[in-house]
């Protein structure tokens, strides 16, 4: 199903190597896309190839974030929810990126993400051909947390203003009682089996709403405190809006990795398969049994 053939030879070392080097730029990059935001929270003209519109962080974040991974060696293709083509950058690895997830907090002044997925494979990859994930959370303060085949756990980060980090925690896992909740798209959308989910959900005394507009700020409170994150099938649009190879891979490796579950409604979200490089799938993530619960109650439909 790859289109775009950039591929080099890659055994364990030098692909561990280069998801070194890449997580290396992202988490240097972190606070030189943070301090570029406050002049860019504007939109400009013009519209990702998923039809959204795009503000000046986006576009800054993006070429920022091309130029440092595009100069590594072993990066075969930089690939960008900004643009609608991978570009050519060398031989290896490829790298999806999501400059700036939730730029729409922009103007709020709310939470914000980046988000990486680097693939053993041309693109569009499938998600078993992920060899790391990670996101960058623009918090109140910033930190990321990393995903990679040859760690069996989630480690999280804290980014300085200098750009180096540190690790603050080593295995970060979903905590066994979960307690947050939070669904996105318009609730009239919602198709009945998913609002019967989420009325359970909602009549569970244990469960509270914390819905931020961002996925990574929502996925981190799903990583911290247990729950479920949806952003989920829509009777006007049954695929959703989150990106497969953007958003959908790479977090629900990490959910995977930190002890949770990912799905589409039906299946992994690594097991969905897609042949558009900004083809869109629902995501469902969190504790395991919220998941079952949720591929159960969405069975109904059939
Ligand atoms: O990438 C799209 C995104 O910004 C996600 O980060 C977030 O979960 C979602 O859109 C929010 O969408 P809505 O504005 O429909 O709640």
């Amino acid at each position: 199903m790859a289109t775009q053939d950039n591929s080099s030879p890659t055994d364990p070392e030098s692909i561990n190597a280069t998801v070194d080097a890449v997580l290396d730029v992202v988490a240097r990059a972190a606070p030189d896309i943070r301090r570029g935001l406050p002049g860019r929270r504007v939109a400009i003209e013009g519209e990702n190839p998923s039809g959204e519109s795009q503000k000046a962080a986006d576009v800054y974040a993006d070429e920022l974030l091309c130029e440092r991974i595009g100069s590594l060696s072993n990066v075969g293709v930089y690939a960008s929810e900004e643009r609608e083509a991978g570009v050519d950058v060398g031989s290896g690895l490829s790298v999806c990126v999501d400059p700036l997830d939730g730029s729409s907090n922009l103007e709020p002044n709310a939470a914000m993400g980046t988000i990486v997925a680097i693939y053993d494979d041309d693109l569009p990859a499938s998600g078993r051909d992920i060899v790391a994930a990670a996101y960058v959370l623009y918090g109140a303060t910033t930190t990321m947390a990393v995903a990679r085949s040859d760690k069996a756990t989630v480690t999280e980060y804290v980014i300085h203003e200098d750009g180096s980090y540190q690790v603050v925690n080593g295995e970060l896992t979903l905590p066994d009682d979960p307690s947050v909740y939070g669904f996105g798209g318009r609730v009239p959308h919602w198709v009945d089996e998913f609002a019967s989910f989420a009325e359970a959900v909602e009549s569970d005394p244990s469960m509270k709403l914390r819905y931020g507009g961002a996925m990574i700020g929502d996925v981190n409170q799903v990583l911290t405190y247990g729950g479920i994150f949806a952003y989920p099938t829509l009777q006007n649009a049954p695929e959703g809006k989150l990106r497969v190879q953007f958003e959908g891979y790479p977090v629900g490796y990490i959910v995977e990795k930190a002890g949770g579950a990912s799905s589409d409604g039906g299946q992994s979200l690594l097991d969905v398969e897609k042949d558009d490089l900004h083809a869109r799938t629902p995501v469902y993530v969190g504790n395991e049994d919220l998941i079952d619960d949720l591929e159960s109650s969405l069975a109904d439909r059939e």
